[in-house]
């Protein structure tokens, strides 16, 4: 999927914008504060109708405006699709699908493959398991067609076992039995998906990893969130009174986690941040291309402040399988001579300078 034309009103500090992207790469370039961001930021929100710097939608909405409207068309082969989002600061949200209102945001997902590389992407290794959780969902939701269907079933028979739990469990042996059976069974499908989706995944980011940072020997595992030679059931079962005592369900797929370590120490410990860095950028590398395999169809990656990251030679290493990958790319620096000489002229580079939020295609 490619975005083959963008239209921006009432964003940050961006003045009305219209542009036709590359369907290959963007440079978006510009003094810090000019709005490079922010455009990449009205993107990110087309696809996932959030932000990835604030969870105020408020702030995205310019100071003196009531609302802001991002749109988009879409072209992928033969498909092509109409995207609009308004968000007013009264708090409403308008989301439009080829002239169809939608109430629900989660087929924007589907539609819009966007990944982020931006100066925040280490939280990937170092923060908390659910961001992890979220990024290897991210891959199993656009692989497996009922994964959030199930998802969202496990989550409702999970909530309702820990507000047993919270209010003193009291309920017969059989009623807990039945409820546990159901809930162990989506357990085990939703864990199924994952585990093969990593199946999948692993090759593919020991290849990247390789590629972008040789000898680095990180090894990537999956934690399902229970010991795994159990079956969930059981586990269920035998942590009844300890989880009476937590209030909650301390295992299952809620906890699961991927984990990267070299040498069987967790990466993070190990790595000096540039090489922390290759390793996230072969995360998302190696989940476009599953991506890609799946659908037919590349990722769109948005590459913030790549040069201030990443130094010439692993920047120029990125570029190169972005490329590879016939992403369409929408790529910041401060001076457009940091990312120019990354690519090869077949990228069919675009070019865009902003200056006070105002954007000019050069
Ligand atoms: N809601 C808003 N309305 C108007 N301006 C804003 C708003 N939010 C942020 N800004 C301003 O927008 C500018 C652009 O920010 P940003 O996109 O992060 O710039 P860059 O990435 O080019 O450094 C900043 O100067 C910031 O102060
Ligand atoms: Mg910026």
């Amino acid at each position: 999927m490619a975005i083959e034309a963008l239209m921006l009103q009432g964003l940050r500090n961006l003045a009305q914008v219209s542009i036709v992207p590359s369907s290959g790469v963007n440079l978006i370039y510009g003094l810090n504060g000019s709005g490079k961001t922010s455009l990449l930021e009205s993107i990110y929100y087309l696809a996932y109708c959030k932000s990835f710097r604030t969870h105020k939608h408020k702030n995205l909405i310019q100071h003196d405006q009531s609302q802001f409207t991002a749109f988009c068309k879409l072209h992928s082969g033969n498909s092509r699709h109409q995207l609009g989002i308004e968000r007013t600061v009264n708090g409403e949200r308008r989301i439009k699908l080829n002239g169809e209102w939608m109430q629900s945001a989660a087929e924007l997902a589907q539609l819009l493959p966007v990944q982020l590389l931006d100066p925040s992407m280490l939280k990937l290794l170092e923060g908390s398991p659910q961001l992890r959780r979220e990024y290897l969902d991210w891959g199993v939701f656009h692989v497996e067609h009922d994964f959030i269907s199930l998802w969202r079933q496990f989550k409702k028979a999970h909530q309702t076992r820990n507000a047993l739990l919270r209010s003193g469990g009291h309920c017969s042996e059989a009623e807990r039995s039945i409820w546990h059976a159901s809930l162990a069974s989506l357990a085990e499908q939703l864990n199924v998906m994952r585990k093969e989706y990593i199946k999948r995944l692993k090759p593919c980011f020991d290849k990247y990893i390789e590629q972008l940072n040789p000898n680095l020997n990180v090894t990537m595992s999956f934690y399902q969130g229970w010991s795994k030679d159990r079956n969930y059931l059981d586990v269920l079962n035998e942590s009844w009174e300890s989880d009476l005592k937590q209030g909650f369900t301390q295992l299952g797929p809620q906890r699961a986690d991927l984990r990267l370590k070299v040498n069987n120490q967790p990466a993070i410990e190990v790595l000096s941040r540039g090489q922390q860095k290759m390793v996230v950028c072969a995360l998302k590398l190696a989940q476009a291309e599953i991506y890609q395999q799946q659908s037919s169809s590349p990722c769109i990656f948005l590459v913030d402040d790549l040069s201030a990251e990443l130094d010439i030679n692993h920047r120029k290493a990125l570029c190169t399988l972005l490329e590879s990958l016939k992403c369409q790319v929408f790529v910041t620096a401060v001076e457009d001579t940091q990312m120019t000489d990354c690519w090869s002229v077949s990228s069919q580079l675009k070019k865009f300078h902003v200056e006070h939020g105002t954007l000019n295609q050069e």
